[in-house]
């Protein structure tokens, strides 16, 4: 019955992924013309039992997400998106009360290193803009990433050129491209979006705009072209953040929108002679995958770079399935159900890319004798001292906060590590021991690699710990090996 509540949940914007943490007993589900369901949704249920004429007290065209088999007079689609299960409610769903029991079969490859070929890491571009823990381009470890992607440049509204996020954001990209003449296995290319063009303001729309024209894509191809060759990139990373999600300036359109847009892109690219890159991101949350086409889609794409981080928040204290209680945010057996949404759609697993986190998401919780999973929290984390945000910290500053004398547990079911210090901080991530775990899973699962938001939040260990568990080679750099960053360096030094 809980899982029900959680369908019903249209209010809530994120992470029906996840389950909800529902400890109240059963709720009333009987309604009538004066009294209303007390889950705070229009009807009581669905199809002829409470539609048809002679049933029905209130709301009677209402019809169900789905169709769990009383006919499509009742329901708005025979399926659910992304193939996820119906329940005999008639609401979309993942866990048990929508599936009974219906199981979804993962790829296996026993003892596989598929994922070991390709480590892809985002480089945040406006780092420098840090007063410590900065890593300019010079200082990026090499030998293990076998790319980099330049986070971010943008699309402009009105010309659909690419356009830089700033100019000191914009002096970086030659001195990253530069970093393959260090390092000749290296790839380097351009990560266009992420989360904040898709916040409300100018750029809102910008991805709907493109997806929806095809003049607005070629001028856009033609801009990306001349950007890439210009700065020495090897490809482009499409981070739209997120078609069809109204919450995010979505419109049904982009479903199939944004299938155009990449196959126009790749026929483009084609046509240039040079073998450039494809990839787009995807969210870990049935929410916001469900507007990604994602049939259509794979067969322009190299692959696409699955983003399990950021599961959990301080966001969640706003979603009524989930409220204030402290997760992990890169929980193994939530990023497992991510990519079972993608194994419903027989994705291509060798074309699947797990999204890694070097840093931690943050609580400050409610009471000091309450610090494990689930317990709830008032708000972030104090902000770091270097990335200054609460809420979320740098793996740097969690190797910090640690050596000053933290509390770690590792929560082996998730595969994460849970750091709590000054009695009432608290911060999930992965270090050495736990990034081996879900390097491992990628392999079981037989992805294509694995990618890490974001290379500059380390402090030069995990990328290391992470590399030597890899099955290929260091590469050879070409002149002397990269620095670690200074966490000490006045910015006026660099
Ligand atoms: C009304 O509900 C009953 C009992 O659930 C069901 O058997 C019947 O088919 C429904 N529809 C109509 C038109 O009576
Ligand atoms: C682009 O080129 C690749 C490699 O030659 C080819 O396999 C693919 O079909 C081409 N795609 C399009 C859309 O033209
Ligand atoms: C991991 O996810 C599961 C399933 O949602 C949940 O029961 C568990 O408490 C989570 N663990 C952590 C450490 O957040």
């Amino acid at each position: 019955m809980l899982t029900r509540i959680t369908a019903l949940l249209f209010g809530g914007l994120l992470l029906l992924l996840t389950q909800p943490i529902l400890t109240q007993s059963t709720p009333d589900y009987t309604c009538s013309l004066t009294k209303p369901c007390t889950l705070g949704c229009w009807v009581c249920g669905m199809g002829p039992t409470f539609c048809a004429a002679r049933n029905c007290t209130s709301e009677c065209n209402a019809k169900s997400e789905c169709d769990p088999g009383w006919g499509i007079e009742w329901s708005q689609a025979s399926k659910c998106p992304l193939n996820v299960c119906c329940s005999k409610f008639g609401f979309c769903g993942t866990s048990e009360g929508f599936c009974e029991g219906k199981t979804v079969s993962s790829p296996q490859c026993p003892g596989g290193k598929s994922a070991d070929q390709r480590t892809i890491g985002y480089y945040e571009g406006w780092n420098l803009g840090r007063s410590c823990g900065r890593m300019a381009p010079e200082d990026i470890p090499l030998g293990y990433y076998t790319h980099i992607n330049f986070a971010f440049a943008l699309v402009n509204p009105t010309t659909f050129h690419i356009e830089d996020m700033g100019p000191d954001t914009a002096a970086l990209y030659d001195r990253v491209s530069a970093l393959k003449s260090k390092d000749p296995d290296l790839k380097v290319w351009i990560a266009v979006g992420g989360w904040a063009m898709n916040d409300p303001g100018p750029y809102r729309t910008t991805f709907s705009d493109l997806a929806g024209s095809t003049t607005a894509q070629d001028a856009f191809f033609e801009s990306l072209i001349t950007f890439m060759r210009r700065h020495n990139f090897d490809g482009v990373d499409l981070d739209w953040e997120y078609p069809v999600a109204e919450d995010r300036g979505g419109i049904p359109g982009d479903y199939d929108g944004f299938v155009t847009l990449v196959r126009r892109l790749r026929e483009r690219l084609n046509q240039t002679g040079k073998v450039y890159g494809i990839t787009i991101t995807l969210p870990a949350s049935y929410w916001y995958l469900r507007g990604f086409n994602l049939n259509d889609i794979e067969p322009y794409l190299d692959w696409f770079n699955i983003m399990t981080y950021d599961i959990h928040g301080t966001w969640d204290s706003t979603v009524k399935s989930i409220g204030p209680y402290a997760f992990a945010h890169t929980n193994m057996t939530e990023i497992q159900q991510a990519l079972e949404l993608l194994w419903r759609n027989n994705i291509n697993p060798g074309r699947v890319v797990l999204g890694l986190g070097f840093y931690g998401r943050s609580f400050t919780m409610k009471s000091p004798d309450c610090l494990q999973a689930g317990c709830e929290f008032t708000d972030g984390a104090r902000g770091g001292e270097c990335t200054g945000t609460p809420g979320v910290l740098s793996a740097a500053e969690i190797n910090t906060i640690i050596a000053n004398g933290a509390t770690v547990t590792m929560d082996e079911a998730a595969a994460v590590q849970i750091v709590t210090w000054d009695s009432n901080q608290w911060v999930s991530y992965d270090d050495a021991v736990t990034l081996k775990k879900k390097l491992d899973y990628a392999n079981l699962r037989c992805l294509g690699g694995t990618m890490i938001w974001a290379i500059d939040l380390d402090d030069g260990t995990l990328i290391d710990a992470l590399g030597s568990d890899l099955s290929r080679e260091k590469s050879v750099l070409t002149s002397r090996p990269a620095r670690i960053p200074d966490f000490d360096t006045p910015w006026e030094e660099l």
